[in-house]
């Protein structure tokens, strides 16, 4: 069994994590008793690049119940548990290679050893998988059955790579199912961000002024919890519907520039690069946050951050102070990598069931329609969606109403008017 982790005897408190994580994951135990017993995955070799958590954990050992045959390497530098992967090796015999705070070139070493063993099944939070075996390995690419990918950003690349006509094998956009982005996009980025955000300050959100550059699902998750917690939102868009919404939903919305002068608090979930850059900078009070919860560290310039910057220190453990040639502090927290992994424990278990239980369903899918895919982006099946929403809510005690025959014959009928 090969794996590369930081050490193996911090094990038995990443089990107790692990252990802790599963109680608040009932879907996903659902699946995994029900993949103990028959087995959907028997003999199919996956590689997964997600971050390496005590909720991933309890994906990990779902797969390989199933029969799988799982390597694991992570889909951040910075989001490895060290002790998770330590007992994910030791106590569930699964090869992991991921360290947390690994340079560079570690990572894709690392990436490339999870695709050593020839994956029928690529998971993806990121699309690095993907994108390393079509730049580089692309022999791999006749072997695969198909992939998942957990985030918006993932897709986004991939639907572009398809639509190119690059894409070499099916990809299920899991990301895009409802049991995901409205809860774990929304809800799950809304409060392990803010999670990040205090663990490594500790400042007092009441009262401040917090600026959420991006509307989608996770910024508009963000901008609710900070507002829960009694911040004065800002919000900035480059999509006039998304603006719209938020100025609806309450929130002050104008151009970042302007809010500049204004925020306290800044943090990116766009998707995009450069969105905080210069002349942001330069407006911003002395003794700002700025953070960023999108999946890739480019939505802050660093660079620019660097090149404007006299006096750099660390003044807590995440947080880079960049003194400005006036005198004047900026905080970048977790080195602009996504603030609540790295600051954070990530998005809590309860949420992250919804999640993986898709991860699982659509692995035993791929398995299972592995000849009759094309190679393109899918949805994830509407039944699967469906029956996590249900076993969901039934995990949680809560029943619903049912339809009467004479409404489902109602719903149906396109003869009765006014
Ligand atoms: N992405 C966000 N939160 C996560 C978590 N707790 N585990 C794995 N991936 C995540």
């Amino acid at each position: 069994m090969m794996n590369d982790i930081k050490d193996i005897g911090i094990a038995p408190e990443g089990k107790s994590r692990i252990e802790w994580a599963d109680s608040m994951m009932p879907v996903l135990r659902l699946i995994r008793e029900r993949f103990s017993r028959e087995k959907p995955l028997e003999g199919t070799r996956i590689a997964a690049c997600l971050h390496v958590t005590s909720e991933t954990a309890n994906l990990m050992r779902t797969l390989r119940d199933g029969g799988g045959l799982v390597r694991l390497c992570a889909s951040n530098p910075l989001s490895t548990q060290d002790e998770v992967a330590a007992s994910l090796v030791k106590d569930h015999g699964i090869e992991v290679f991921a360290i947390k705070n690994e340079d560079r070139e570690t990572y894709y070493k690392h990436i490339r050893a999870a695709l050593e063993i020839n994956p029928h099944i690529t998971m993806d939070d990121g699309a690095d998988l993907v994108s390393t075996i079509h730049t580089e390995i692309l022999d791999l690419a006749s072997g695969i059955y198909g992939g998942t990918e957990e985030t918006t950003t993932g897709v986004i690349r991939l639907r572009s790579m398809a639509k190119e006509g690059a894409l070499k094998y099916p990809i299920i956009a899991v990301n895009d199912a409802n049991t995901k982005h409205l809860f774990d996009n929304r809800y799950g980025t809304g409060q392990s961000t803010i999670d990040g955000i205090l663990r490594a300050t500790n400042v007092l959100l009441a009262g401040s002024v917090f600026v959420v550059c991006g509307y989608g699902w996770c910024g508009r998750g963000i901008a609710m919890r900070a507002r829960g917690m009694g911040a004065k939102i800002i919000v900035c868009e480059v999509d006039p519907l998304k603006a719209l919404e938020a100025t609806m939903d309450g929130y002050s919305v104008m151009p970042l520039l302007e809010a500049s002068c204004q925020g306290d608090i800044f943090v990116t979930s766009t998707g995009n690069k450069n969105v905080i850059g210069k002349s942001h900078f330069e407006k911003m009070k002395d003794g700002v946050i700025v953070a960023n919860a999108g999946h890739f560290n480019v939505e802050i310039n660093l660079e620019d951050l660097e090149k404007l910057a006299g006096q750099k220190r660390t003044t807590r453990k995440d947080i880079r102070e960049f003194k400005l040639k006036g005198g004047k502090r900026i905080n970048l927290l977790g080195e602009g990598r996504l603030v609540n992994l790295a600051c954070a424990e990530g998005h809590p278990s309860l949420v992250m069931d919804m999640s993986f239980a898709n991860q699982a369903l659509c692995c035993e899918y791929l398995v299972s329609k592995r000849k009759e895919l094309e190679k393109r982006v899918y949805e994830v099946p509407k039944a699967i969606d469906a029956n996590i929403a249900r076993l969901k809510l039934s995990s949680m005690g809560i029943k619903i109403d049912g339809l009467s025959e004479e409404q489902r014959e109602y719903l149906s009928s396109w003869r009765t008017g006014t």
